[in-house]
């Protein structure tokens, strides 16, 4: 090995990982870990974003994958002024909106539910023909601890693979569904559907999309692994059971602590991320508090 650096039960090192600090003209931005997430100070998003301060958000956030804007203070309407900036709103389907603010899903967890929201790695709603762009998460209550949420950098998780694997990867789909049961989250937002009296919405959990297993980013052009163990079930053309060996090797490869980060909320935090690269997980580890978290989904493209 070329650095001298061993690796460590076989796994290679990892290479490559989010760009350093910088400063921008109207921000500045400080990583928090080594593969991706950064903090964007300089920007007051209860204010109309001028047009340079959006273009270094906006850049800020392809380099990042995901990025966290703190202590803001903002209505309903300012956090979905700024989702807008980076394209149109759609609804997330298994939950009402929020009473008077369309396009803002609650994500709650109360003193006495034991479920959480996305508490499984998962990139957003990949059962739909167009899965969004990103998400915005802004959060109004938190526990006293607990309730972090864990990013992926799927561009990372792909450079790495071999080339073996990447050549084996490249001409297959997989299938998307909406009712992977086994996994836990239906019944989190079945909770929620009820809560917000969507439960008709179940209908929906027939959902199905195939997508590419890696996808070419269509702002950066960078490939990323496009598969979660949240929602996809198996490689189109191929049974579960021939496609879950491989499928379960990168659902655990995508998740090596080397390709996360994690972030530790603060009430008026807000994060953005980019569901075309980057890959989530909100941690179950508050049971008996309550946090409330406003989240907004951004419309996105076909996966190429
Ligand atoms: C989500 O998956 O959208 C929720 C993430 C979180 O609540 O931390």
């Amino acid at each position: 090995m070329a650095s001298g650096c061993p690796a460590y039960n076989g796994i290679e090192p990892i290479r490559g990982g989010q760009p350093d600090a910088m400063s921008y003209e109207t921000i500045t931005v400080e990583p928090i870990a080594g593969a991706l997430g950064a903090v964007i100070r300089g920007a007051d998003l209860s204010q109309p974003l001028g047009q340079q301060r959006f273009a270094e958000i906006h850049d800020a956030f392809l380099k990042h994958l995901v990025i966290f804007l703190e202590d803001q203070e903002l209505t309903p309407d300012q956090l979905l002024a700024f989702a807008r900036r980076f394209g149109p709103i759609v609804n997330y389907p298994f939950v009402q909106d929020m009473d008077g603010h369309p396009g803002i899903t609650e994500v709650i967890k109360t003193e006495t539910d034991t479920l959480n929201f996305g508490g499984l790695w998962h990139s957003d709603t990949t059962y739909l023909p167009t899965p969004p762009l990103g998400s915005v998460l802004y959060a109004r209550e938190l526990p006293p601890r607990g309730g972090d949420t864990l990013f992926a950098n799927m561009y990372l998780a792909y450079d790495a693979l071999s080339d073996g694997m990447k050549t084996m990867l490249a001409p297959l789909r997989a299938v998307c569904t909406a009712a992977l049961r086994a996994q836990g989250n239906v019944n989190a937002r079945e909770r929620l559907a009820d809560q917000t009296g969507k439960s008709q919405n179940r209908d929906m959990l027939d959902m199905e999309a195939d997508h590419p297993v890696i996808r070419t980013h269509p702002e950066t052009g960078r490939k990323a692994i496009y598969v979660s163990s949240a929602h996809t079930s198996h490689f189109a053309g191929m049974t579960r059971a021939e496609s879950a060996p491989i499928l379960h090797f990168l659902f655990e490869h995508m998740s090596r602590p080397e390709f996360t980060c994690r972030y530790r909320w603060k009430v008026g935090a807000l994060a953005l991320w980019d569901n075309r690269c980057a890959q989530h997980y909100a941690l179950n580890d508050y049971q008996g508090y309550r946090r409330l978290m406003h989240r907004v989904t951004i419309e996105g493209d076909t996966p190429v």
